[in-house]
Formats: structure tokens, C-alpha cells, sequence
């Protein structure tokens, strides 16, 4: 591998970015403000390790000069929502790069990148460490995960991907199933994420109240449920035990689980905020929930199975950014929550608490 093209300059982005350029490949990093002025003016930096990375970045991919056009690897750093826009653009301006590697929360962006380039160039990528970005350009990476990678068609190789990353100090994971891996990370992505968005709470917070906890282990009961009609195994991946996770959500009883899981996930989940809750406080309109929680309901639906508490979740979340619920409606306000999602999971989903949403445009 000798050049990467990272289209999406966020955490992840310059993570990737600045490991890979460390590994004396050469990196061009497409880059929006305000991360666009801070790279270009000082250079890719990771808090606290001294000195900027050696990467070219971009403000549009007409910057890229004949020769750069020929990139070994794109990597597709931005959001879920972002991904239809960003192929689109890579096709507008003629890129074929060798490699695609996409490395997206939750599910469903992997089928669009490879329906765009084919599978057997199509990489997918479960980023496990949480990045923040303390400032435009700056990354703070946490010590603890790493990257798994499976390809979209079996057999294909990565090639020297994961020994460059791996010289860098992150453990890399080579997977054969993409589907299983995805799903695995998705398990991961449920705790302590949706419901943090909508109640304005920390995962510790959260994840301290006992029927608060209840929703969650629900809510992962769900995705289990649908990943066992898919035929879709649980994976481990750098840093988390997803199968032991796994197995006890699925048999531990609540009575155990709550002091005994409940502590454990929000150790896991760390200090960095939950990144729905992240997209919902910087004003966004659109949110992952949709590829996350929306996902394993429309999955469920598909299978014609029930996933009440994601579908509540994802449908309450994207409404609030979409501004069809008054902002902070639910801020702290655990009792208004549950009553709303015991009425929508009833089998006759009622009306409760309509009044206190505002209409929708
Ligand atoms: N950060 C983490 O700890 C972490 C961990 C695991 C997985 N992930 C996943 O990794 C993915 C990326 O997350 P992130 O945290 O890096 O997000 P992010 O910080 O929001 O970075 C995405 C960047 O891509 C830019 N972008 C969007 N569309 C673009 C386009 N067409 N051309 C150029 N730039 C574009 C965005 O600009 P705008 O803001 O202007 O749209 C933003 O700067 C997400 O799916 C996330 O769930 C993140």
C-alpha cells in the first residue's frame, strides 16, 4: 500500500489518517472546515504525542493531481447519513481506487459502497477505540480497541493494512464475515446510546437506573433475536468480549445483570458521550440511529418479528432532530420516557403522551 485516500477528515478520519501516515504510507485527506484550516495550517496531531503526521489535505477531490488520482486505498471516513453523498461525489470525479474500506456504525452502508465499486474491492472496517476530537485537526484517541476488518467477498486480502496499523500499536482483527462482524459492532453501538440522546443523560447515569437498564437489555435482546433469524454469529473484536456480552444479556436475569453488567457497560462505554447524544446537542438534523436502532427494526420487520423498543428508540430520536419533538422533552425525564415506550410497545399502540409532541412540518 503506498497511497490512501481518506475522504471524511473527523475523529476517525485523521485517526486512521495519522496512523497510516506514520506508517510511511502517503496520505491525502479530504477535509472540511474547521478541520480544514487547522490540518492544513498545523498538520495532522493526536493530543499529547508530539508533532504533526505527513498528510496532503484536500478541499476537493479536483485538488488531487493526475498521478494522486490513483490511490491503493479510499478510505470512507464520514457518517452513515454522509455515505450516499460522498459516493456520489467519488463517481463524479472518476476515482477507481484498488481498495474501498468503509468504517461506519451500525448497518447498511456497506451493501451502498459495494453496490458503487463491487464487493470484491469493498472492505469493511469496526472501529472499536473512541476517538474525540478536542479541537478541528486534534485527535484523542482512547488506549483500549482497536480495528477489525473483513472483506465483502470472501477470500479477498487486505494487504499490508493491517501489519501498518498493527506496527503503530492497534490491535487489528481480520475477520471472513463481514455481516457477523457488523452486527457484533452494532451490539456494542445499542449500549447506552439512543437513550442517552434522547434523555440527555451520561451512559453512567443511564445505565445506574434499574428500568432505564431494563430498556437497553431489551433493546440488545432484540438485535440477538434478529441476528439469530439472520444466521449471523457474535464476534469479539479488539478490546470487547462481544460473546460474553452476548451471553449474558441473553441469560443472565435482570436481577443480576443490573449490578453486574450495568457497571461493566458504562466502564466500556468510557468518558466520551455517547455519539448520538454528540449529534443531537451539535444540532444535527439526521443521525446514525436510523443504520443503528432503525436498522434492527426494519430487519426485524422484514423477518416479520417484533423490535418495539429499537423501533420506539430510533423513531423518538429522529423525530427530536427533525425538530417533530420540542427539543429536551424528555431532558431528565426517565418516567414521561418509559410510560411513551410502554404505550408504543403494547401490542395496541395507543396515544399517550402525543400532547407533548409538537407537530411535525
Ligand atoms: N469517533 C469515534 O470514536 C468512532 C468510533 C467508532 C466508529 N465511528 C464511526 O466512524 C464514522 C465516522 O465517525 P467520526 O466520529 O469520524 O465522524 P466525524 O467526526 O463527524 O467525521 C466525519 C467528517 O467527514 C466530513 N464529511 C462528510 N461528508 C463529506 C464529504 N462528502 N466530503 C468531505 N468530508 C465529508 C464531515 O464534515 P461535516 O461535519 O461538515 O459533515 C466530518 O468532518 C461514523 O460512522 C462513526 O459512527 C466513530
Amino acid at each position: 500500500m503506498s497511497r490512501v485516500l481518506v475522504l471524511g477528515a473527523g475523529a476517525i478520519g485523521q485517526w486512521l489518517g495519522g496512523l497510516l501516515a506514520c506508517s510511511g504510507a502517503e496520505v491525502l485527506l479530504l477535509a472540511r472546515p474547521p478541520h480544514l484550516e487547522a490540518l492544513s495550517s498545523r498538520g495532522l496531531q493526536f493530543e499529547g504525542r508530539p508533532g504533526g503526521f505527513p498528510a496532503r489535505v484536500l478541499a476537493s477531490l479536483e485538488d488531487l493531481t493526475p498521478d494522486e488520482r490513483r490511490c491503493d486505498w479510499l478510505v470512507l471516513a464520514v457518517k452513515a447519513f454522509a455515505v450516499e453523498d460522498a459516493l456520489a461525489e467519488v463517481r463524479q470525479a472518476g476515482l477507481n481506487p484498488t481498495r474501498i474500506l468503509a468504517i461506519q456504525n451500525g448497518v447498511g452502508t456497506d451493501d451502498q459502497v459495494a453496490a458503487c465499486f463491487g464487493k470484491a474491492r469493498t472492505f469493511v472496517g469496526t472501529v472499536t477505540c473512541a476517538v474525540a476530537c478536542p479541537a478541528p485537526g486534534v485527535v484523542r484517541p482512547e488506549s483500549r480497541g482497536g480495528l477489525a476488518l473483513a472483506p465483502m467477498a470472501r477470500g479477498e486480502q487486505p494487504g499490508d493494512l493491517p501489519t501498518r496499523l498493527t506496527a503503530q500499536g492497534v490491535p487489528v482483527f481480520f475477520l471472513t464475515d463481514a455481516a457477523a462482524m457488523k452486527w457484533s459492532k452494532l451490539l456494542l453501538n445499542l449500549v447506552a446510546n439512543a437513550s442517552c440522546a434522547i434523555l440527555d443523560l451520561s451512559c453512567r447515569q443511564l445505565l445506574a437506573d434499574r428500568d432505564l437498564f431494563r430498556v437497553e437489555l431489551q433493546a440488545l435482546r432484540e438485535a440477538l433475536q434478529v441476528m439469530e433469524r439472520k444466521g449471523l454469529v457474535v464476534v469479539d473484536l479488539p478490546g470487547y468480549p462481544v460473546r460474553l456480552l452476548a451471553r449474558a444479556v441473553r441469560w443472565m436475569p435482570e436481577a443480576l445483570a443490573f449490578p453486574l453488567l450495568g457497571p461493566k457497560m458504562a466502564a466500556g462505554r468510557g468518558d466520551k458521550p455517547p455519539s448520538l447524544l454528540l449529534d443531537l446537542r451539535a444540532g444535527r438534523t439526521v443521525t446514525e440511529v436510523a443504520w443503528m436502532n432503525g436498522a434492527i427494526a426494519m430487519e426485524a420487520a422484514n423477518l416479520e418479528m417484533e423490535a418495539p423498543v429499537n423501533r420506539f428508540l430510533a423513531r423518538t430520536l429522529m423525530d427530536l432532530a427533525r425538530g417533530y419533538l420540542a427539543p429536551g422533552i424528555f431532558r431528565h425525564d426517565p418516567g414521561f420516557f418509559l410510560d411513551l415506550l410502554a404505550t408504543a410497545s403494547s401490542p395496541d399502540r395507543g396515544k399517550a403522551g402525543e400532547d407533548r409532541r409538537s407537530p411535525g412540518p
